[in-house]
């Protein structure tokens, strides 16, 4: 991918993160059991990917919602004002929710989603973040559960991009200029 002006080290494997899911999938299951049918939210597009194989490793009745924030753009670089793009299609007062982001970086985002969907009065509001990088962090949040702890490096790849690119990488690669 040498046109692109970066290439991608490979960080996590396809077959890490499938493990990590099974497991996470067993937490979430232990801590959600006899919900009525929990309503896991997919914060677009990052998450795709792993929403997708986190809510088939859930053996319990789910629905699937997605909301979309605004992001980085075309950037590296955090914006702090989060914007909502695409809201949820179903009500959730009441509901048990799962809110499935990718990463955790400034914080700024997860803090925005979930103060928003608090508002609307959930039985139970739950967070799980496929990476987190904590080093990065401006304000106080973090996802209940989480998939990898990363060290503050730009990575892509299973649902993630840069510039729209990488995001069917199978695995999470790290991106290094040059
Ligand atoms: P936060 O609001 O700074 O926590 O940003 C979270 C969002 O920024 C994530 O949902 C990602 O979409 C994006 N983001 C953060 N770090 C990376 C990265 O290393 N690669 C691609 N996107 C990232
Ligand atoms: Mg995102």
């Amino acid at each position: 991918m040498a046109q692109l002006g970066y290439t991608v080290d490979q960080m996590i494997s396809a077959k890490s993160i499938a493990a990590r899911i099974e497991a996470l999938a067993r937490e979430i299951e232990a801590a959600f059991a006899g919900t009525d049918k929990l309503v896991v939210v997919g914060l677009l597009r990052g998450s795709f990917v792993f929403i997708a194989d986190l809510v088939r490793e859930i053996d319990l009745p789910v629905e699937v919602d997605f909301l979309e924030a605004s992001s980085y753009g075309n950037e590296m670089e955090s914006s702090r004002e989060v914007r909502i793009l695409k809201d949820l299609r179903g009500e959730i007062q009441g509901r048990d929710v799962l809110v499935v982001e990718d990463i955790v970086d400034t914080g700024h985002t997860l803090t925005h989603v979930v103060g928003l969907l608090n508002q609307r009065k959930p039985n139970r509001l739950k967070t799980i973040a496929l990476l987190n990088k904590k080093i990065r962090r401006e304000v106080d949040i973090e996802a209940d559960w989480i998939g990898f702890e990363i060290p503050d490096e730009f990575v892509v790849g299973y649902g993630i991009d840069y510039a729209q690119r990488n995001r069917n990488l199978p695995f999470i690669g790290k991106v290094r200029m040059g």
